[in-house]
C-alpha cells in the first residue's frame, strides 16, 4: 500500500531497480512514499505558513503553470509574486523527479496547488469533503480515460498529514458499479456544448463521478470498508495515482501538490489503469 522509497535527490539520475520498484508499485496502486525528499522553503517564503494567504473561498490556491496566473490566494503585488514563485518552483522540481524517476515520456504538467488551510475543522458538503475515502474524479475536467497523478509535499514546520488509504480500485469498482445508474448521453453532450466542462465527458467521466460521489456517500463504505491510516510526516513527499487510489484526507496543513495527467498508453501495464478494469467491470467502452 505504501512503497517507501530512499531518494534524497529532486534529480536523478536514480538507480534503475529502484525506478523499476517506483513504476510498478505506482501503477499497481501504492504510494510512493519519499521520507527523505523534503521540499525546501526559503527563509522568506515561511511567512506564507499561514492560513491566512488563501482567499477564504477555495480550498486550494492554483497555479497555472502555462500562465503563471494564480487563483484563490489574498496576497497581492509583490508578495503574491513570491508565492507563485515557490509553487513554481516546487512544480518544476516535481516535473523533473516524475520525469526521472517514470519511463513516462508524454507527462503533462497540470496544476500546482498550495493547500494552506487545516484540514480538520473545515466544513464541506459530503460531496466536496476529501475527508471521506473518494477517488479523484472533477466534475469540469472530463479525463476521457487519461491518468491523474499527483505528487504531495508536506511543508508544515510540525504537523504531520494524515490519510486514509482504501482497498484495491477493482473491489471498489465491483462493488459499486451495480449501483451507479445509467448515464444519458445526451447530458454530457450539452455540458460539453454549455461550456459546464471542458470538453464532453465520456461514459468514463460519467462512471468516475459516480464512484466518487457514490462513495462518499455511503456511510458503511465510508465506516467500514477496509482501509489504513497513513501518516506523512514535516518534510516528506509523495506520488498517487489519485484516480486509482482510495483515499481521505483527515488532518494536515500547509501541502503543496502537482497534477500530472498522462495517457494510458505511457503505462508500463495500461491494462491497470481504471478505465481498462471499469471496460472489464462493465463489458462496455467507455471512451
Ligand atoms: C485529496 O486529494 O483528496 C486531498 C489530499 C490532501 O490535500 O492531502
Ligand atoms: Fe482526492
Amino acid at each position: 500500500m505504501l512503497e517507501s522509497l530512499p531518494l534524497e535527490s529532486w534529480r536523478g539520475p536514480y538507480d534503475q531497480g529502484l525506478k523499476a520498484r517506483a513504476v510498478s508499485a505506482l501503477e499497481n496502486g501504492a504510494v510512493l512514499f519519499f521520507p527523505n525528499l523534503p521540499f525546501a522553503l526559503l527563509e522568506p517564503e515561511k511567512q506564507f505558513l499561514d492560513a491566512s494567504v488563501s482567499d477564504g473561498q477555495a480550498k486550494n490556491i492554483s497555479l497555472d503553470h502555462t500562465t503563471g496566473k494564480m487563483q484563490a490566494s489574498s496576497l497581492t503585488g509583490e508578495k503574491a509574486g513570491a508565492l507563485a514563485a515557490m509553487m513554481e518552483r516546487f512544480g518544476s522540481q516535481a516535473a523533473s523527479l516524475v520525469h526521472e524517476l517514470l519511463p513516462y515520456r508524454n507527462v503533462e504538467r497540470a496544476r500546482t496547488s498550495f493547500r494552506p488551510v487545516q484540514v480538520k475543522g473545515r466544513h464541506y458538503s459530503k460531496i466536496s469533503d476529501d475527508r471521506l475515502l473518494h477517488i479523484d474524479a472533477f466534475p469540469s475536467r472530463p479525463m476521457q480515460g487519461r491518468r491523474i497523478l499527483r505528487f504531495f509535499a508536506n511543508v508544515a514546520p510540525s504537523s504531520p498529514r494524515h490519510w486514509h488509504v482504501g482497498q484495491p480500485f477493482e473491489d471498489f469498482a465491483r462493488a459499486f458499479l451495480p449501483r451507479v445508474g445509467p448515464h444519458l448521453p445526451g447530458k454530457s453532450w450539452l455540458y460539453g456544448k454549455l461550456g459546464v466542462t471542458r470538453g464532453r465527458r465520456s461514459l468514463y467521466d460519467e462512471l468516475m463521478l459516480s464512484l466518487h460521489d457514490a462513495g462518499k456517500l455511503d456511510e458503511n463504505f465510508q465506516n467500514n470498508s477496509p482501509h489504513q491510516a497513513v501518516t506523512f510526516p514535516p518534510g516528506c513527499s509523495w506520488l498517487v495515482f489519485t484516480d486509482q487510489v482510495l483515499h481521505a484526507a483527515l488532518g494536515g496543513e500547509f501541502a503543496l501538490e502537482q497534477t500530472f495527467h498522462l495517457d494510458i498508453t505511457e503505462m508500463a501495464e495500461p491494462s491497470l489503469a481504471p478505465v481498462k478494469v471499469l471496460e472489464r467491470l462493465s463489458g462496455k467502452t467507455l471512451v
